[in-house]
């Protein structure tokens, strides 16, 4: 699996999202479509980016029973997507029920990983709402060894944590991290941020990169600066 740079594209309309790949007339850039753009546009949005030739990552992090979330895959894998994600969260029978939902007749299925513990959620938060003791890594480890025993592809982390994860997990298990800046950008949200170059030396398989491109005043060289710094062209 190469390493690649993957635009969130967290825009809210159709209209917005296709002006803004229209800037890159070089590359194919591979584009992440989160909850905000699939609830507004639906399926066609994921069709019509499909169709001008970008890989897709839908990041609609299910989280249900076994049952509810085989469903919904079995619907989604006939999107024709690069890669899915769910919460692991929702358990190993979750998870396995999850693979085998979006396992195409012919035996094909895109990527599937999971969403560990959201950056969202820290040690102290993860202790007194969740009642989640243990230590957040040792917590984030467990879930992503959960994913790859239950058959899913990779998880979605910090670059902080790719390293150990490749650990337990094996090299061929992926870590996409988001959370990366430039070291001369502004963090925004972001807690803990890393920049593409660093990324590629913590072990990132691929890095999401959302408004240090979608916010550049040159989209297009934000992207070809991030794909130089992480993938070395
Ligand atoms: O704009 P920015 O580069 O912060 O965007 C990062 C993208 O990655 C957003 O779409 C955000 O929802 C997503 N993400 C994240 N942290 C996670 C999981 C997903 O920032 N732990």
């Amino acid at each position: 699996m190469s390493k690649d740079v993957i635009i969130a594209c967290d825009f809210p309309t159709a209209a917005d999202t296709l002006a803004f790949l229209d800037k890159f007339t070089d590359e194919k850039p591979f584009v992440k479509i989160g909850m905000e753009l699939f609830y507004a546009e639906g399926p066609a949005i994921v069709r019509q980016i499909k169709d001008r030739g970008h890989r897709v990552f839908l990041d609609l992090k299910l989280h249900d029973i076994p049952n509810t979330v085989k469903k919904a895959m079995a619907v989604l894998s006939r999107l024709d997507v690069d890669i899915f994600n769910l919460h692991a969260a929702g358990g190993l029978d979750m998870m396995g029920a999850a693979v085998e939902g979006l396992t195409r007749p012919d035996g094909t299925r895109p990527l599937l990983i999971a969403v560990t513990q959201l950056t969202s959620i820290d040690q102290k938060r993860m202790e007194e709402e969740l009642l989640i003791s243990r230590p957040l890594e040792e917590v984030v480890m467990q879930y992503a060894a959960n994913a790859k025993a239950a058959g899913l592809d990779g998880v979605v982390c910090s670059p902080l944590e790719a390293g150990r994860v490749h650990q337990v997990c094996g090299d061929a298990f992926l870590t996409v991290t988001p959370g990366i800046r430039f070291a001369d950008g502004a963090a925004g949200d972001q807690q803990r941020v890393t920049t593409p170059a660093r990324a590629r030396e913590l072990g990132s398989d691929y890095i999401v990169v959302g408004r240090p491109i979608t916010g550049a005043e040159d989209p297009v060289a934000a992207y070809r600066r991030c794909v130089a710094d992480f993938v070395g062209q």
